[in-house]
């Protein structure tokens, strides 16, 4: 009932020159079943957006500012990136989260900018080593779902990313027992706040090292009904067959 996503994150890395690899993954996946977005930097969105015009492959932002205009140098507005041809942000990564110091009250501020401009927010949230190693990881995740998702989240406005922050770009990826332990208890506290039909419909997707060799059992671990693919969502050479394992699951 939930149509799996196969989400890519670029992060700062493309260039024009890198748009063949998105032309090439839009070709080699025209037949996906799951959805299939890629999330380059900003300034690439406009030539990807005319590159991916009728294809199987939408695009998606990396960031948001809470404001939809105004003096904020060098930041962007949901408004400019849903122009720019951007139909979903990721928000609260945890590179963000650290880098930048963002808190769950600012994710919950975009996230709200994010749908005033139908934009569907891919909400992230994960525990450090410190934190998994002294037992908080639920409390963590709990907590940063509790504040950093607004009232009114839905499974089309909203989706949810269990990326911890010590398997990210590290090749350390949890145990499938902790990736279900951890999706298990975000459909659980989603049940809670919003009720069986919302959290029912909500995707959650695990990032963090997901490469070819790993992704088909990551997707066939309870509750996970796609990825958030870092380095690998790069070449379509590594991505393609991160698909083809989501459409198998
Ligand atoms: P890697 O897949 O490179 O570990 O990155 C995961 C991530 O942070 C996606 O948002």
């Amino acid at each position: 009932m939930r149509q799996k996503l196969a989400a890519g994150n670029w992060k700062m890395n493309g260039t024009g020159a890198d748009l063949v690899e998105l032309k090439a993954l839009a070709k080699a996946q025209s037949t996906a079943k799951s959805e299939i977005l890629i999330c380059p930097p900003a300034t690439l969105l406009s030539r990807a957006a005319e590159l991916t015009r009728d294809s199987a492959v939408s695009l998606g932002a990396q960031d948001c500012h809470a404001a939809n205009s105004g003096a904020h140098t060098g930041d962007l507005a949901a408004v400019m990136l849903k122009e720019a041809g951007a139909s979903t942000v990721i928000l609260g990564h945890s590179e963000r989260r650290a880098d930048h110091g963002e808190t769950s009250a600012i994710v919950a501020a975009k996230t709200t900018a994010a749908w005033a401009e139908q934009l569907t927010a891919i909400v992230c949230l994960g525990e450090t080593l410190a934190e998994r190693e002294d037992g908080s990881t639920l409390k963590v995740i709990g907590n940063q779902l509790a504040a950093s998702l607004p009232k009114g989240a839905t499974g089309e406005n909203t989706v949810i990313a269990y990326e911890p922050v010590w398997a990210i770009g590290t090749g350390k990826v949890p145990s499938l027992a902790q990736i279900a332990e951890v999706h298990d208890f975000l459909r659980a506290e989603l049940t809670t706040r919003f009720g069986a039909e919302v959290a029912n419909a909500m995707r959650l997707l695990y990032g963090g090292s997901v490469k070819p060799g790993n992704a088909a059992e990551i997707f066939a671990t309870s509750n996970v009904d796609g990825a958030l693919v870092g380095g690998a969502s790069l070449k379509s050479a590594d991505f393609s067959p991160i698909i083809q394992a989501l459409d198998a699951s």
